[in-house]
């Protein structure tokens, strides 16, 4: 999606329209012992684990179909063209003043296998300082050291092949990698040249580059690789990695084309337990309803994974009854501690050619790349693109660090959290925002991504201090939601992506990148005021589509609507698995994190 093809490729191989499969669910139960809700990134996970032992039952019901392995699905450099057909939910975050007014979209996954079907296969770790600050918000068993074995137990991991890590000097230590789990990760035998430029204009610019991020020094310039097929250069997604591997167990069962309604719970003396879970295919459709023995597991992502708690009774009572649902839990913060991303591009020409550009312009040059790819498995359709990122602690890209930090330090961030933030939740932000100024300096914590796609170039926003928020508008989950954001309402993420911009003029300035003939076309050089900046940032942000923290973990009192076993407060056989739960984000891309608490906590 960052910087998707609408191609060449695609014009000259239309996409086939094969009829969708919906998984039987004849032979369904009527209960299971757990019933998981959302068969994407962690849903899948967990219910494949959950299955491991046969005696347990496992039941996933997943909004979306299982997909026809369309080339747009498969075809790395493809990804991101998925955006926007029968395989995205379509949603868009609320009109916000942060960002000039803009609904920008937000895509997510709704087909078996969720938003790793969609994505652009990143496959990579935050930094140690990223997850032990979870542990410093108090939830016990969540640092680094304890994420680690997961991390490996997920990864299936092949090196490059040897042409390209002689080429690029891509190096991994063996120690921090799996090879064993499930999740396929390595590299494109095929790199655009240009990606070597920017290593070496990052090393021109006294970056450090790790030996391998993956042993959670994630600080500097670095190789990642993403979920690819070392074989056959297809996308590996949750669906290939989890599905197809648990598919013949006769106590794992899958019910696509069905949403979630309702999770439905009984109280008796003063608990209140889940019996069930409620689903249709419509909205005018019976509800069906399958009893749960042990546990209901949501995984519906950070987006709809609150809305679900929220028309089952679970949020927060007055906006519960303004969508005419009677509260069965009252626990406002569900919804809160919304998170993402933000990015802005930098669009840049070069002269090089040929490049990622002839993709999508040069029909001739997208016929051979076709040809390649299907004869051989190689060549430029292999290269889900960015391959080599820098994650930057502010001091490491900025000079006026001290400055953001003064401010950070005496401005209350709560002004720029929901106005109707509950007090317990406002506890628990101020909690995060210790954490983050102390963290805006130390050399350890990535507060910049750099992106680099030969020769577009983005900034992403790693430690956000903005929050927002994510309500259901009925009580009906055909309905669509509101999603607040937040995308640059705090001044401070304004000010750490002005300088991102800046920075970005100054790799563009390396003799490496120079070399490539480089003209900035927009905001273009002329503009370098910060107020320009931030008039150009605002009207041009968009999302690094890493939505999360909806349904944080933490202690009731700060907000917390998980506790560190991802139990809902307040209900018995209750869990949430999925990008909701991260109380801050990483500095990374959200996959291999959902992929790794799913795997810890089964
Ligand atoms: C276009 C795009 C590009 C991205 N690029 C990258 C990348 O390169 N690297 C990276 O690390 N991350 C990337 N991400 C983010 C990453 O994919 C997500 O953070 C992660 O997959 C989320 O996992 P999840 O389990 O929380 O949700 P998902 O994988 O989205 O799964 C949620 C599932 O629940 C289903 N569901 C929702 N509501 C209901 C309901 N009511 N009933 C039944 N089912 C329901 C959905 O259909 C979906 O299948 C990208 C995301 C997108 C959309
Ligand atoms: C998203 O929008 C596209 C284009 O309008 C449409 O074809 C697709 O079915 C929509 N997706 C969903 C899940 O409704
Ligand atoms: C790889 O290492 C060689 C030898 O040190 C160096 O000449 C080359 O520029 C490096 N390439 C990249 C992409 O870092
Ligand atoms: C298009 O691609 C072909 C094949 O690689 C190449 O020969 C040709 O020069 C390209 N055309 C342009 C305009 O770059
Ligand atoms: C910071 O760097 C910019 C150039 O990127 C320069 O114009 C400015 O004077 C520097 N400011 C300080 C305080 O050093
Ligand atoms: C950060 O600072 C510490 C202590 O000064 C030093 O040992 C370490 O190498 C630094 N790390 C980076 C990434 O610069």
């Amino acid at each position: 999606m960052l910087f998707s093809l609408t191609s060449a490729v695609l014009a000259i191989y239309p996409i086939g329209t094969a009829a969708l499969r919906t998984s039987n669910f004849e032979n369904a139960l009527s209960s299971y012992d757990y019933v998981v809700i959302g068969g994407g990134n962690s849903g899948l996970t967990v219910a494949n684990r959950l299955s491991e032992d046969s005696r347990t039952t496992v039941l996933v019901i997943e909004a979306g179909e299982i997909d026809d392995n369309e080339d747009f699905i498969t075809i790395p450099a493809l990804a991101g063209t998925t955006v926007g057909t029968k395989y995205d939910w379509n949603r868009t975050y609320a009109h916000n003043e942060g960002v000039a007014g803009r609904a920008i979209p937000i895509p997510l996954g709704k087909v078996v296998g969720g938003s790793t079907k969609l994505n652009q296969m990143v496959y990579d770790r935050g930094s140690q300082s990223d997850y032990d600050r979870w542990a410093e918000l108090g939830n016990q068993g969540w640092s680094w050291s304890s994420l680690f074995d997961y991390f490996k137990k997920n990864e299936r991991f092949t090196p490059a092949i040897d042409e390209i890590r002689d080429e690029y000097n891509i190096t991994y230590t063996p120690e921090a990698r799996g090879f064993s789990g499930y999740v396929h990760s390595t590299f494109a035998p095929f790199f655009w040249p240009t990606i070597a430029n920017f290593v070496q204009a990052i090393r021109e610019l006294g970056i450090p580059i790790p030996f391998d991020h993956a042993t959670g020094d994630a600080i500097g310039g670095y190789y990642f690789p993403h979920a690819l097929d070392p074989v056959t250069f297809r996308r590996h997604s949750a669906k290939e990695a989890f599905y197809d591997t648990a598919k013949d167990r006769s106590n794992f069962h899958v019910i696509a084309g069905h949403q979630v309604t309702r999770v439905l719970t009984e109280t008796s003396g003063g608990t209140i337990k889940v019996t069930g879970v409620e689903f249709a295919p419509s909205r005018n459709a019976a509800r069906q309803t399958v009893g749960v023995n042990r546990e209901a597991i949501l995984a519906a992502g950070a987006v709809h994974s609150p809305q679900i708690l929220q028309v089952s009774g679970i949020g927060d009572p007055a906006h519960l009854s303004s969508i005419a649902v009677n509260t069965v839990v009252n626990l406002p913060a569900v919804g809160h501690n919304f998170q993402d991303h933000v990015l802005v591009r930098l669009p840049y020409s070069t002269n090089v050619r040929p490049s990622y550009v002839d993709l999508l312009t040069n029909v001739t040059f997208a016929a051979e790349a076709m040809e390649q790819y299907l004869k051989e498995s190689r060549g430029p359709l292999t290269n889900p693109i960015a391959e080599f990122c820098a994650f930057l602690p502010l001091p490491m890209y900025s000079n006026i660090s001290s400055e953001i930090h003064a401010t950070a330090v005496t401005q209350d961030s709560t002004r720029f959290i929901p106005w109707d933030s509950p007090r317990e939740v406002i506890q628990g932000y101020r909690k995060q925002v210790e954490i983050l100024n102390e963290r805006l300096l130390s050399n350890n914590s990535g507060i910049l991504e750099v992106i680099w796609v030969d020769g577009l170039m983005a900034v992403g926003l790693q430690h956000p201090y903005s929050r927002g928020s994510v309500k259901a508008v009925s009580s009906s989950v055909f309905d669509s939601l509101q999603i607040d954001s937040a995308f640059l309402r705090n001044p401070l993420d304004v000010s750490i992506m002005v300088e991102g911009m800046r920075f970005l003029r100054k790799v563009a300035d390396t003799s490496a990148i120079r070399d490539l003939g480089i003209v900035e076309l927009e905001p273009g050089a002329e503009v370098t005021s910060t107020n320009q900046l931030e008039r150009f940032l605002r009207s041009r942000a968009e999302s690094l589509l890493h939505p999360s923290g909806s349904c944080k973990m933490g202690a009731r009192e700060d907000g917390g609507v998980v506790d560190e076993r991802l139990r809902v407060y307040g209900v018995q056989g209750l869990r949430v698995v999925d990008a909701s739960i991260m109380p801050l984000l990483p500095a990374a891309h959200t996959m291999a994190t959902v992929y790794a608490v799913a795997e810890k906590v089964t």
